[in-house]
């Protein structure tokens, strides 16, 4: 249940071991320096649950423990109905991702799903793209943006106190 004066925030991407875990993770670390932590409740879900129970995954963890966000203790889970009622905003990382929550969420919700990367100042995209199959710097990319997203949302969250 939600506790007064909390704000519950969802991260969603699809497997919950990259994107949402990393933003989780982040967003967490970025309330904690700024003391707001004791008003939040974080989470982290994915549409999909073939990684149920799992840690993030390995190459997620390694980039978010070099900028100082530890991952390890989260585990994968998948998006459940209670989330919908439970949580005051439930931020995608893609399209996809805000597809599929669109299409389970009750009417009386919807007002609570957006894209993350919409508080982001100052960057065009509006997806944090999937580093999963990808090679390279895809991981520094999805904390790039979700470090961007992240301050956005606290400075969201502070102006309508
Ligand atoms: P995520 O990345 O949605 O950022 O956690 C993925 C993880 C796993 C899979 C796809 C995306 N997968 O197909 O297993």
């Amino acid at each position: 249940m939600s506790q007064p004066g909390t704000t519950n925030i969802l991260f969603v991407c699809l497997g919950n071991i990259c994107r949402s875990p990393t933003a989780e993770g982040v967003f967490r670390g970025l309330a904690q320096a700024r003391g707001m932590l004791d008003s939040l409740h974080i989470d982290s879900a994915g549409t999909g649950a073939w990684h149920a129970g799992e840690p993030p995954d390995r190459r997620a963890q390694a980039a978010a423990l070099k900028r100082g966000y530890d991952l390890s203790a989260q585990r994968a889970r998948k998006v459940r109905d209670s989330d919908y009622e439970e949580f005051d905003l439930i931020l995608a990382m893609d399209m996809a991702n805000l597809h599929d929550l669109r299409s389970e969420c009750p009417e009386y919700a919807q007002r609570k799903l957006r894209l993350f990367l919409e508080f982001a100042d100052g960057i065009s995209d509006r997806e944090v793209p999937d580093p999963y199959y990808g090679a390279g710097d895809g991981f520094e990319t999805v904390l790039d943006l979700v470090e961007s997203a992240s301050e956005g949302l606290l400075m969201h969250l502070m102006s309508s106190e």
